[in-house]
């Protein structure tokens, strides 16, 4: 029987000729091998972000960091899942596959400051996983195993934008010869353990010369006090009104939004207390990193949102004080779960229509800003987002919401020795009022502080 002429429709969904997808590719075990070591790469530098999330003085860095972090999980989530589909429980992905690729980690988890921080991971991690990736599309079977190919395909292209953002963040930092030197010594020193480890697969030949010696002798102790970019009379000076300027409905209008605005700006306190919540919290199911991942990141949207909305009207969103208070408070002086606790209500009561995130919505629509409208609006949806994440983790650990919230205001109410002892280091000046002379060219219209005004480190 003779079949009937076909039109020239590609075939195969046009994923591939018939000679490609005729190639056998990697078997599934040889696939689940490699993707437990993809797993654990990226698992480790989301820890590494966490890490470096406080003692990182750049903004700049610090907001890469919380975005690459959340990429980094999201690729590990869409590995875990991938797993469970070929014959292995995702729980196998929580062992080490290879000491030698730990040993490596371990090495980079040893940077010195924000140069090698850069170099190892874009420079020398995230280079190596691209091309493992790479690799691993062009040897698997691009329609028996579609959808890995679709996974990795997402990764290459996530991979290939921070790795694009680390060589200009590196090329800024590396201008003079001492910090390219400083930068190839360290970059020579990871690749040696990456060849060591066989590459990030793990299948590469591994050469016979001993990697030099390790810096990672000792057990590593992350740093959460929080580093900026800012003098220190802008770090330590804990005199902060913007919350009751914007919630004070005597103030013009239009200084209630920069104080609004300048709140988000504020929220890189946030990311840096996160990350501390993430490195200290540990036996959870993973859905609770990767939630506590995304929020993260989430909140530094926010302290972006303010930075663009002071960009966009000609302010210099570093020129004034930004404090470490809540985030130097949060870390140094309570525990994991005490923080959690304390966000939780933080993130319950901006639930309340009448001075939650609704009411900031409408204070953006009424002053007719619709840059801080739309900011507005989708820090209402994230924080939605964030009020749901809090009762799915905290609510089954710590009873139900009333004792949370009772809990989060006795912590409240216990100061910070930490904030007491670094606001000894600089003059607690009040900046607002200059700063509105600047930005908005008018006198301020709130109250001027008052001679016993507390700092309250309250920030989320
Ligand atoms: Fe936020
Ligand atoms: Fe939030």
């Amino acid at each position: 029987m003779s079949s009937l002429p076909r039109p020239a429709i590609p075939p195969l969904a046009g994923l591939a000729s018939y000679a490609e997808a005729a190639r056998p590719g990697l078997s599934v075990d040889q696939t689940v091998a490699r993707m437990r070591h993809y797993n654990y790469v990226q698992r480790r530098l989301s820890e590494l972000a966490a890490a470096f999330m406080n003692p990182t003085p750049e903004w700049e860095v610090k907001t890469a960091l919380s975005l690459h972090m959340w990429l980094d999980v999201e690729h590990c989530h869409a590995l875990r899942e991938r797993v469970a589909e070929l014959r292995r429980p995702p729980l196998y992905l929580d062992n080490v596959p290879d000491a030698r690729l730990a040993t490596l980690m371990d090495e980079m988890l040893r940077a010195a400051d924000t140069l090698e921080l850069l170099t190892g991971v874009y420079g020398v991690i995230r280079p190596a996983l691209l091309s493992a990736y790479e690799n691993h599309l062009a040897e698997t079977n691009p329609i028996f195993d579609y959808p890995t190919c679709r996974l990795l395909r997402i990764a290459v292209q996530d991979q290939e934008q921070m790795i694009e953002w680390g060589k200009h963040a590196i090329a800024a930092l590396t201008a003079d010869d001492a910090a390219r030197d400083r930068a190839q010594t360290w970059a020579d020193h990871l690749e040696a353990y990456l060849r060591h480890a066989g590459g990030i697969t793990g299948q590469e030949p591994i050469p016979t010369v001993v990697p030099p010696a390790p810096r990672a002798t000792e057990p590593f102790v992350p740093n959460f006090e929080p580093q900026r970019d800012q003098p220190l009379s802008g770090r330590f000076n804990f005199t902060q009104r913007y919350h009751n300027i914007y919630n004070d409905p005597a103030v013009d209008l239009d200084e209630r939004i920069l104080a609004l605005m300048y709140k988000r700006l504020h929220e890189i306190d946030v990311p840096e207390m996160m990350s501390s919540i993430l490195l200290e919290t540990h036996d959870k199911p993973w859905e609770y990193y990767r939630d506590i991942s995304r929020q993260l990141w989430d909140e530094c949207r926010h302290a972006l949102m303010g930075e663009i909305w002071f960009v966009s009207h000609g302010i210099d969103p570093h020129a004034y004080p930004n404090h470490v208070g809540w985030s130097l408070w949060m870390n140094l002086d309570l525990t994991a779960l005490e923080r959690h606790t304390v966000l939780y209500r933080i993130e319950q009561g901006l639930m309340d229509g009448s001075r939650g995130k609704r009411y900031e919505w409408q204070m953006a629509e009424q002053a007719g800003d619709p840059l801080a409208l739309i900011i507005q609006d989708y820090d209402w949806a994230d924080e939605v987002l964030h009020a749901r994440i809090g009762r799915r983790w905290l609510i089954p650990e710590s009873g139900d919401s009333r004792t949370v919230m009772e809990r989060a205001a006795e912590l409240g109410k216990r100061g910070s020795p930490t904030i007491i002892g670094c606001a000894k280091l600089t003059p607690q000046i009040d900046w607002w009022p200059q700063f509105v002379r600047t930005t908005l060219g008018k006198e301020s219209s709130a109250q001027p502080m008052a001679a016993n005004h507390t700092n309250s480190p309250s920030s989320g």
